[in-house]
């Protein structure tokens, strides 16, 4: 980084900034990354200038040339950064007047920092959504394949983390299917909202030039222009939208992280997670630690910190652009790198993940998981539900007290709680007679979450191929 220029903006000033203050005012440092999408959009307004007889071909073509040259030392790593000129847009605009001279300074015509900055912004979260969406689909995917080897390993299904029905496996993994199925419906839905284009804006008000603003977002693949140039430079609710469902996404992981921690732990040895994703400890030998589980859902409070950043950054802001908004990169960034290479180690994770039924299936069958089965068949055979529900209450204090299943109490030992109990029971009391019983859209029998698994299959396909 470089110290040596004197500002774009300087002609007006009396003395010099003070050299605290630049350095708190610039962004540079982390702006950097939009740099790319700046040139993008560059070469577009430039494009339209020219279209527009607002600028010559031959400063458009020097333009073109000297960003070329831009990019190519940009991607190279040459690029000399200068703290002094501020951030990424004024850094990429003196480079290229010193490449191509006047054509560079005609650049800027028609346009201000306000609305580059906000449309470099919106550039980068849709290529970062597209990125995004993509992995969640790769997570679908990995989810898909491990439930379809479980349909038929039985799990106690929990609420208030107590026994409460069994489940299958599969159908536990098929429900964050759903969440990551919305989530991703969530990205597809906000990309529309960033996908429109602010430049043309200029500073708040627009500008005099005879621009075309729609010839820009076609260039630009946007899909419309923002309709008002004051909301066009100052809102971000765009990227408060998207941040919100990142939030959501690692919030979804963080509850599978909570399940793979507790389902690894010794107590309940569900499943094993893939050496690779675990760490030792350097005390205690024996020790095999969740390690990415557990900083998956702490890497969770960040993104949600960030959430309220942005929230927080926008809440108190008149009209328009205000210099607040250089704070929504840093939070913005640090979500979509967290959001990325969480979705891409978590995708990778769940396919190492060796599963335990035998100790499923030894949880499932204690805790009387299969209660409601016996209250269902005593409502079926005539009694009232709330009846059933209290003779089953007695049933299982009753086994309770001997140590034992319901399933191992004797037939006459069961008719002591209601006469409507015959032998065929036994095969209702069992988990596979709980699971297939369950066989209506949503229910956990193996037929419907086979179903269930070929829609998903089904739609991620489409989505592939589209
Ligand atoms: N670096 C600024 C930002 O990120 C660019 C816009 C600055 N505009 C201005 N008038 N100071 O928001």
């Amino acid at each position: 980084m470089t110290m040596q220029d004197k500002q774009t903006w300087s002609g007006r000033f009396n003395e010099p900034v003070a050299e605290l203050v630049k350095r708190y005012t610039a962004s540079v440092e982390f702006d950097q990354r939009l740099a790319l999408f700046d040139i993008q959009g560059s070469l577009a307004h430039a494009q339209m200038l020219a279209a527009c007889n607002i600028i010559s071909e031959q400063d458009l073509n020097d333009i073109r040339r000297g960003m070329a040259q831009i990019e190519n030392e940009i991607i190279a790593g040459e690029f000399e950064w200068s703290l002094d000129l501020e951030d990424v847009h004024l850094n990429i605009e003196k480079r290229l007047t010193t490449l191509v001279g006047d054509a560079g300074k005609r650049l800027h015509t028609g346009r201000s920092r306000n609305d580059q900055v906000a449309t470099d912004v919106r550039l980068y979260l849709r290529n970062a959504i597209d990125e995004i969406i993509l992995l969640t689909h790769a997570l679908q995917a990995a989810l898909v394949e491990l439930a379809a080897q479980h349909t038929h390993t039985i799990m106690p299904g929990f609420t208030h983390l107590q026994v409460a029905q069994p489940v299958s496996f599969a159908h536990h993994l098929m429900a964050y299917l759903e969440m990551f199925k919305r989530d991703a419906e969530r990205l597809a839905d906000c990309r529309k909202r960033v996908n429109r284009l602010p430049l043309g804006a200029a500073a708040l008000a627009g500008t005099s030039y005879p621009i075309k603003r729609e010839y820009v977002a076609e260039l630009l693949s946007f899909d419309a222009v923002c309709e008002n140039s004051l909301d066009a430079v100052s809102d971000r609710d765009f990227a408060i939208e998207f941040t919100a469902a990142a939030a959501l996404i690692m919030t979804h992981l963080s509850r599978l992280s909570e399940e793979l921690i507790l389902w690894m732990s010794p107590r309940f040895s569900f499943i094993d997670i893939a050496d690779r994703f675990c760490t030792g400890s350097s005390i205690m030998p024996q020790k095999k630690n969740p390690d990415v589980p557990e900083l998956v859902r702490g890497k969770t409070g960040r993104v949600n910190g960030h959430l309220v950043s942005l929230l927080t950054l926008m809440k108190g802001q008149p009209l328009a652009y205000n210099k607040d908004n250089q704070e929504d990169k840093e939070p913005l960034f640090d979500t979509v790198d967290t959001l990325i290479q969480t979705l891409r180690i978590y995708a990778d994770m769940m396919g190492g993940i060796t599963v335990r039924p035998e100790a499923m299936r030894v949880a499932a069958l204690q805790g009387y998981a299969t209660a409601t089965d016996l209250a269902d068949y005593l409502v079926k055979k005539g009694l009232p539900f709330r009846d059933a529900h209290e003779a089953v209450a007695l049933a299982v204090r009753f086994a309770e007290q001997r140590n034992c299943d319901l399933a191992d109490l004797k037939l006459d030992e069961l008719q002591k709680f209601s006469s409507l109990i015959t032998d065929d029971i036994y095969s209702v009391l069992t988990l596979e007679g709980s699971l297939a019983a369950r066989n209506h859209t949503g229910g956990t029998s193996p037929q419907q979450v086979e179903a269930a698994i070929a829609r998903a299959r089904q739609h991620l396909a489409g989505k592939s191929a589209a």
